[in-house]
């Protein structure tokens, strides 16, 4: 596989203003979703949820690829169908999880290390075969009291760019997801300053371990205040700061930046990424786009309950989100777009 397939998919998993519906939720993580809507926390219940994601009608019009989970991957429709020829079939892009989760980082209290790279080679190349064509590494960075530390900060970024290697090496574009944090009361001024010392790491990083730049996409967080932070800025303050940042220490070389939602509101994240593009597009070396989760799923796993009749409806939504997501990359999105 050459660097340039590399680059190639990466470019293609920003064309036509769409952007990527990451569904790649743990089992534990996505059982915990399950249990706050009431919707049983079972093997066949995911497997029923992502089916219902993947046969959304039209999912393809403004979702360029998809992010699965390796139970996921191996899943097939009720019909027998694999999933991969669904999503091969709608023209969307199969990409994989990698990591295998933040755990606590020794001798950092309140800090995590993400983990994952043990066999990793070897798992990429089964993914690969398996279709998938990108993967993605999540590194998680709190606010709080004296911490991130250098130590956690620098140890994230270090195996975010080994990860990113390898990768490389067996012909997936990788997804470098470092996420500060939401929680906490920290200031956005606070939330600018880690995010910028954890990007400016990363590439530092990813530099030293050779990694081409055109072959990667980034994740990274909004700049936000923490949510319990009493001052919540407007908007455009937001955007504007979050590109400050980015235009701080982001290489022009990457061929997009594809955010988290993180966990805002799901109209919060769409007008944000959408005034960005508003202020800013015309004047950026890198597109703008999401890669949401719960800003994309959310509305349509709190319809779906895990009941089949509310299959079509649950799907309208997910349709719509991501339909408004892509307004937003185009600079178009608007609170009138919103169904009630
Ligand atoms: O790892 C987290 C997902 O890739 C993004 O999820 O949009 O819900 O933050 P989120």
């Amino acid at each position: 596989m050459s660097t340039q397939n590399i680059i190639d998919i990466a470019k293609s998993l920003f064309a036509g203003n769409k952007g990527l519906l990451a569904m790649d939720e743990s089992n534990p993580t996505c059982n915990k979703r399950f249990a706050k809507s009431g919707i049983p926390q079972d093997e066949e219940t995911r497997r029923a949820y992502r089916e219902m994601i993947l046969t959304t009608p039209g999912l393809g019009e403004s979702i360029s690829g998809v992010i699965l989970y390796d139970e996921t991957i191996r899943q097939k429709m009720k019909d027998g169908t694999p999933f991969i020829k669904i999503i091969n079939d709608a023209g969307i892009i199969p990409g994989i999880k990698v990591d295998t989760g933040a755990k606590d980082m020794a001798g950092h209290p309140g800090e995590k290390i993400t983990e994952g790279l043990d066999g990793l080679r070897d798992r990429l190349k089964e993914y690969y075969q398996m279709g998938a064509r990108f993967a993605k590494w999540r590194a998680v960075i709190a606010i709080g009291n004296d911490i991130p530390s250098h130590g956690c900060i620098e140890a994230n970024a270090h195996v975010l760019a080994r990860y990113a290697a390898l990768c490389q090496e067996a012909g997936l574009v990788s997804i470098v997801e470092p996420e500060v944090l939401m929680d906490g009361e920290h200031t956005m001024e606070q939330c600018f300053e880690i995010t910028e010392e954890v990007l400016r790491s990363i590439f530092n990083q990813l530099y030293a371990q050779r990694v081409v730049l055109e072959g990667i996409i980034l994740k990274p967080n909004m700049v936000l205040p923490g949510l319990t932070c009493p001052k919540q800025e407007s908007v455009d303050d937001v955007a504007d700061i979050t590109v400050e940042c980015l235009l701080h220490a982001v290489p022009a070389a990457v061929p997009g930046i594809a955010f988290l939602s993180g966990g805002q509101p799901c109209e919060l994240a769409s007008a944000r990424l959408n005034a960005m593009n508003v202020r800013f597009k015309s004047r950026l070396p890198w597109p703008l786009a999401f890669s949401f989760a719960r800003a994309i799923q959310q509305p349509a796993l709190e319809i779906w309950q895990g009941k089949e009749i509310n299959v079509t409806k649950a799907q309208q939504a997910l349709y719509h989100r991501a339909k408004c997501n892509q307004a937003a990359r185009r600079g178009e999105y608007n609170a009138g777009m919103e169904i009630n």
